[in-house]
């Protein structure tokens, strides 16, 4: 069993031919909404990947919430653990332009409610065997205190270190499992991408991880155990890679809570991630287990 604790959010997307630049005002192209937020995004494709899923996140009492939760509900993951409280659902406003690159501003909401508490009432008697699944879209302590319950019960740890923050470095060693992008990994190692394959071994010795690398139309890298592993993408061309990210990082945990080894379940993950760059929007573009099982050859 998969537990996702983080965040949940309804995505205002914005198709554009371009992005403004701040101060300049770009006209036409169409407006949608999404079901979005990192964690709700790596619990739905956990699910699709064919987990047994539950999501503990936050909403608003407002009309964003059913349609934040409506493919989570759809699908199958557990919501009977989720907080809903006086306020807003969390907004991801989203600017998509023709060749696929996004600019993206959040605003929590609720999952800016989430609190150290809520990790020890909903995390402490997880089933052994289970694997808890973290982001960082809701306030560190909830994260940190949630990574804290899952390490004492000996259960499994992914922590997708996204977005960074300034209190990243401190945390990201403690878990089993750590996902990040190259930026994202430049800024927890301080070390430059051309010597991402060092950091990466050096990252792993030094902390007794497993730390993996996601690098878009190149597929992903994890240094674990001494070894280097590469799996490759699927060659697409990007229709909006938003989620695309979140995909792989579902889709890896359920390959490991389906008993694959690290290098099989990146492997399945980074065919995912590609097949979810093909459509719009998040939680709608992540592929179902059969899509990818056809891809994966
Ligand atoms: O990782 C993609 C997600 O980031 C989007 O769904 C959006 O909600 C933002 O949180
Ligand atoms: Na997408």
């Amino acid at each position: 069993m998969i537990t996702v604790f983080g965040s949940t959010n309804l995505d205002q997307i914005g198709t554009v031919s371009r992005l403004p630049q701040p101060g300049e005002t770009v006209a036409g192209g169409t407006f949608s909404m999404a079901a979005g937020g990192k964690g709700a995004n790596q619990a739905l494709a956990a699910r699709r990947a064919g987990a047994q899923v539950r999501h503990i996140s936050g909403v608003g009492n407002d009309t964003f919430a059913d349609l934040a939760l409506d493919l989570l509900k759809a699908d199958g993951v557990d919501l009977s653990a989720m907080k809903v409280v006086d306020g807003a659902t969390g907004i991801a406003m989203i600017f998509v332009d023709s060749h696929g690159e996004n600019v993206i501003a959040i605003l929590p909401g609720a999952n800016g409610a989430m609190t150290a508490e809520d990790a020890d009432a909903a995390l402490g008697d997880l089933p052994t065997g289970s694997i808890v699944m973290l982001q960082q879209e809701i306030p560190q302590a909830a994260t940190e205190r949630a990574l804290d319950i899952a390490i004492a019960n000996g259960l499994g740890t992914i922590l997708n270190i996204a977005p960074f923050l300034d209190t990243t470095a401190a945390l990201a060693p403690k878990a089993s499992i750590v996902i990040a992008n190259e930026t994202e990994f430049e800024l927890l190692s301080g070390r430059g991408v051309a010597e991402l394959d060092a950091a990466m071994a050096e990252w792993a010795a030094a902390h007794d991880q497993a730390v993996i690398v996601t690098l878009g139309g190149d597929g992903a890298k994890a240094a674990f155990d001494s070894k280097l592993v590469h799996v490759p993408a699927l060659p697409v061309k990007p229709v909006d890679t938003v989620g695309a990210g979140d995909t792989f990082c579902g889709y890896l945990a359920a390959g490991l809570d389906a008993g694959l080894d690290l290098e099989a379940a990146m492997r399945r993950a980074a065919v995912a991630a590609s097949l979810a760059c093909l459509k719009p929007g998040a939680q709608p573009a992540i592929p179902t287990k059969d899509e990818v099982a056809a891809h994966l050859g």
